[in-house]
């Protein structure tokens, strides 16, 4: 079996990656079709089968590279083992499937409409940190419900030496560079406040109903989950809930403002459809925004935040008829994917529409990854879909958006870490 064709100037110094990674990967699609490689041990999986196909292999042939999840060093130098990663992620879906998102979209809906409701009007304003903030305490609140207050500070700091990390070149995982010594700072700050709120209420008995609650309670296949573990995944998800949302509500805002039309049908949408008052909104309503639904799958479709994801091969395998021997890293491409023309007809064009069905129900026209796929799929998908889609629809409800007048752009496209409108500014006028 042959390799995978190479793309003439795309690796080395003066690269097109390196220059602009996304127009690179949109050549390589084109010009060498499913797979193409970018380096003699990277290759890059371009279009719907063979990323889907990678994901799907992922912890087979394929395993994770170290990113947003890696767990810190516990004190006691114990490391995770099979058994207690199946447990931890049964317990956290135990309260992220979607029935237990839809049994609490009232908690979820209120800090949507205050996010809509606050946006001062007629002046241009920066939207990421808005959204951050917002996400964060709704983040903060689902998983920790009462005790949220005595963690948001640390949660948010977190946040803060996550993203340095992001935005910092990427040196070997084992250099111990400034912003990697703050998040691991930051890390043992956040779980060592996290563990006497679990001492707190394992002694008390009051477990709560929050996520936290139901991680601490005893599974019948797995027993009781090591509290070394439910710091070690809650201080991961504390960042989670906050860090991609941002970026996806950025594209969501901006997207209402580029498309006017799209924006009116999503506000009269929630015109009909939600209450006046958030705190009685539930999963019925958010099933009825089957539009405002559609339009934030075909955002994510468009500008996947994770646009392209790392995996390396464990074992010799082939993709899309070219042979990968192990230690390759496979880059698996959303981006592209989601431009495949044999899933989404009229990839470049955005309309929403195209996800529901003749009668208007959601329906599933081509891959959709920006959540990922297999076996370490997004586990946030229910809940970052309620929230987003609340956001949208409570803002376009109350504005018109659009973009700043005059010569400078309204933000800049980031690829680093995630493909980012990063420094985004919008203007909302009263409808
Ligand atoms: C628009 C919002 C979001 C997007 C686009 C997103 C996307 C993703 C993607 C692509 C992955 C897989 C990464 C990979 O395969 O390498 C992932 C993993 C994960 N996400 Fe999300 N995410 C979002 C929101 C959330 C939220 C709100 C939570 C938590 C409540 C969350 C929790 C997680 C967790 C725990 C994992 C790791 C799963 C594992 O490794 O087994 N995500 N996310």
């Amino acid at each position: 079996m042959q390799q995978p064709p190479r793309l003439p100037g795309v690796s080395g110094r003066a690269s097109a990656w390196r220059r602009d990674r996304l127009a690179a990967a949109e050549r390589g699609a084109r010009e060498c079709g499913d797979v193409w490689q970018l380096d003699p041990d990277v290759y890059v999986a371009a279009t719907a089968g063979p990323c889907e196909a990678v994901l799907r292999r992922t912890t087979y042939e394929y395993a994770t590279l170290p990113g947003t999840f890696r767990p810190m060093k516990r004190i006691d130098g114990s490391e995770p083992g099979p058994t207690e990663r199946a447990h931890g992620h049964a317990a956290r879906m135990r309260g992220l499937r979607p029935k237990a998102v839809a049994a609490r979209i009232g908690e979820i809906a209120p800090d949507t409409a205050r996010f809509a409701e606050h946006w001062p009007p007629d002046k241009e304003v920066a939207v990421l940190p808005r959204a951050q903030r917002v996400l964060a305490d709704i983040g903060c609140r689902y998983l920790f419900s009462q005790d949220a207050h005595a963690l948001q500070e640390a949660g948010a700091r977190l946040a803060e030496a996550r993203e340095g990390i992001i935005n910092s070149w990427p040196l070997p995982g084992w250099v111990p560079t400034p912003a990697r010594r703050f998040l691991a700072g930051q890390q043992a700050v956040f779980a060592q406040m996290l563990q006497s709120v679990i001492d707190r209420r394992r002694s008390t008995g009051r477990l709560g109903d929050d996520l936290l609650g139901q991680m601490l309670r005893p599974s019948s296949q797995y027993g009781l989950l090591p509290d070394a573990a439910i710091t070690d995944s809650l201080t991961g998800l504390i960042v989670a809930t906050a860090e991609t949302p941002t970026r996806a509500t950025g594209w969501l805002l901006l997207t209402l403002a580029r498309h006017p039309q799209v924006a009116d049908r999503v506000a009269e949408e929630a015109a009909r459809t939600l209450p006046e008052d958030p705190h009685t909104i539930t999963g019925a309503h958010l099933d009825a925004l089957r539009y405002t639904q559609a339009y934030v799958r075909e955002v994510l479709r468009w500008r996947p935040p994770n646009w392209l994801l790392a995996r390396r091969a464990t074992h010799p395998t082939e993709l899309g008829g070219y042979r990968v021997e192990p230690g390759t890293t496979v880059l698996v491409c959303p981006y592209t994917a989601h431009r495949d023309p044999r899933e989404h007809p009229a990839p470049d064009q955005f309309r929403p529409e195209r996800w529901l069905d003749a009668s208007g129900s959601l329906t599933t026209p081509g891959v959709f990854l920006p959540f990922s796929t297999g076996p370490r799929a997004c586990e946030g998908t229910a809940m970052a879909l309620a929230e987003l889609t609340l956001l949208t629809a409570e803002t376009a409800r109350r504005y018109h958006l659009s973009e700043p007048a005059g010569p400078a752009p309204s933000h800049q496209v980031t690829t680093f870490g995630a493909l980012t409108p990063a420094g985004l500014r919008l203007r909302a006028t009263r409808r």
